[in-house]
């Protein structure tokens, strides 16, 4: 795993989205997958303005969204299918007939969830994930527990992660209670994987995961079985690495 400490967040931004543009230009029909968040606000700016200024084609590249909270159609203002299309897809020009994310509106969210997994592999997997980090460790909304999910499932939010999130909702009790999220093994079998934090909330699980010790715990974690893994900290977050 590689790493990169930058002196804040705008450098943070500026480096993850010269790090995902390169990736683009180099295989323009990737399938790629984004989180959501506030960490990757700047980073989409950037990274949307330099693919435009580059010229890179983005005429074959393939969405899949990682997760949405359950019960949230693709056009409402809190989710994360909206999220994605306002601060990337739609800027870019990339029509809905090429960004796919699970059915979180299904009657049968468990055939939504086999479903989903289905298409992914179908498409020949992921080529690129960009992830954020939760305070406790989840990647995606693959949350801390005792056993992790390999495929696409349905996990239940912790009040801690509903509480970090409830700044995008009008109340915290509008945060939905869960969410469908691609599981593990997706993840890691994505070719290049990077992960990206930004502030001092998210030093101690940084330097928790920096251990290297594998625990379902800090889902995170998991990301020291991959070979390609490269992470962009800001200097806040990075405050509990040793060098
Ligand atoms: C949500 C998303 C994650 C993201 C996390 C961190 O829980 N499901 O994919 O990594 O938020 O978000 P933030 O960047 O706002 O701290």
């Amino acid at each position: 795993m590689k790493y990169i400490v930058t002196k804040d967040y705008d450098e943070m931004s500026c480096k993850t989205a010269e790090l995902m543009a390169d990736y683009i230009e180099q295989k323009p029909a990737a399938n790629i997958s984004l989180a959501t968040g506030s960490t990757v606000v700047g980073i989409y700016e950037r990274f949307v303005e330099l693919v435009k200024k580059r010229g890179i084609s983005t005429g074959s590249l393939k969405g899949f969204n990682m997760d949405e909270y359950i019960s949230m159609s693709y056009d409402n203002p809190n989710s994360f299918y909206r999220f994605l299309n306002e601060h990337v897809y739609k800027k870019l020009d990339i029509p809905p007939s090429r960004i796919f994310a699970p059915d979180a509106c299904a009657n049968d969210l468990e055939k939504a969830c086999d479903d989903y997994s289905a298409k992914i592999e179908n498409a020949g997997g992921l080529n690129f994930i960009l992830l954020g980090i939760g305070t406790d460790g989840h990647i995606a909304f693959n949350m801390p527990d005792k056993v992790l999910h390999s495929e696409t499932h349905i996990e239940d939010l912790s009040d801690e992660t509903r509480a970090a999130n409830a700044r995008f909702f009008d109340c915290a009790e509008n945060v939905p209670r869960q969410a469908i999220t691609i599981g593990m093994g997706t993840i890691l079998r994505s070719k290049k994987i990077l992960l990206v934090a930004g502030g001092k909330s998210k030093s101690a699980v940084i330097a928790k995961m920096f251990e290297r010790k594998i625990d379902p715990l800090l889902p995170a974690s998991f990301l020291w079985l991959h070979n390609n893994v490269t992470c962009v900290f800001d200097k806040a977050s990075a405050d509990g690495l040793k060098q």
